[in-house]
């Protein structure tokens, strides 16, 4: 039995998670870290990660940007691996995740289900055949009016993997209103819609000459990433030191 911490345990997907949690018997949440403290769970909630004392195998982190920093520091202190889901983080943050994933095990993915994962994969060949033959390629995501980061972590990853495929040579263009142009050539635009209660929405769009192809993810609901957060949990517990990514999970048929 895989024992967790659930960073973040009092927000939307603390408490999707903790739900899964409660009917898989292969994980139990042992401790959650919340400076809200008005929800009950089965397991006792510290204010801060700092103030944790119990033991265990593996955190999940689903919290704010702002906590990664000490969230990051109390991983390498404690040897605890780290499922980290929280998106938004600042380039120096990244810095230190790939600094603390030298000293423990640190899966960190901006999207945790299964669909957009494949689609990563399934993008950087589609990206290789068509750039060439010269389409233009745009992200639009929708999220819920609650989202504080934009363009969302999961649109980033997309375009990062398209770009990757294309040797980094792209710029991404979140706003084409200061200036009266024609987009680039070598350009990805990125479009965020914000409202109502949407959980989450990416497409990938390929405009070439009288042809377009449209590539979209729809979450219908948190359980995907809590599933895939879940699984990732279970397969990192013991792992050692290193990046790990959703790819690995899927490869070891967790997903
Ligand atoms: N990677 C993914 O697949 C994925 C999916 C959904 C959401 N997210 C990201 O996860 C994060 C949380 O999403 P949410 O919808 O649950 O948000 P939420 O606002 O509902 O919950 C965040 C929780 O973190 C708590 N928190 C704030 N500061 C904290 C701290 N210092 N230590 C511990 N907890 C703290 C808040 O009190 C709140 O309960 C966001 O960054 C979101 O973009 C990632």
């Amino acid at each position: 039995m895989v024992k967790m911490i659930m960073h973040g345990c009092n927000g939307k997907m603390g408490q999707v998670i903790s739900a899964i949690c409660r009917e898989d018997e292969g994980i139990e949440i042992v401790a959650g870290v919340d400076p809200y403290q008005g929800t009950q769970n089965p397991y006792p909630v510290f204010p801060t990660i700092g103030e944790c004392t119990v033991n265990a195998d593996v955190v999940v982190d689903f919290a704010a940007a702002q906590a990664v920093d000490s969230l990051l520091a109390y991983c390498v202190a404690h040897k605890l691996p780290l499922v980290l889901c929280t998106t938004g983080l600042t380039e120096e943050q990244l810095k230190k995740v790939e600094e603390a994933g030298k000293e423990v095990a640190v899966l960190k993915s901006a999207n945790m289900s299964l669909g957009i994962n494949v689609l990563l994969d399934a993008l950087q060949k589609v990206a290789n055949v068509l750039a060439p033959a010269g389409f233009d390629m745009e992200i639009v995501e929708k999220h819920h009016n609650q989202k504080v980061d934009a363009p969302s972590g999961t649109a980033l990853a997309l375009a990062d993997a398209i770009n990757g495929a294309l040797g980094n040579e792209y710029q991404y263009c979140y706003d084409r209103t200061k200036e009266r142009k024609k987009r680039e050539k070598k350009e990805i635009g990125i479009q965020a819609v914000r409202g109502g209660s949407i959980v989450g929405e990416h497409e990938v769009i390929f405009a070439g000459l009288d042809e377009v192809i449209e590539i979209r993810h729809t979450a219908y609901s948190k359980g995907i990433f809590g599933k895939g957060a879940v699984e990732a949990a279970k397969f990192l517990a013991g792992k050692p030191a290193g990046k790990y990514g959703m790819e690995d999970v899927i490869g070891a048929g967790k997903l």
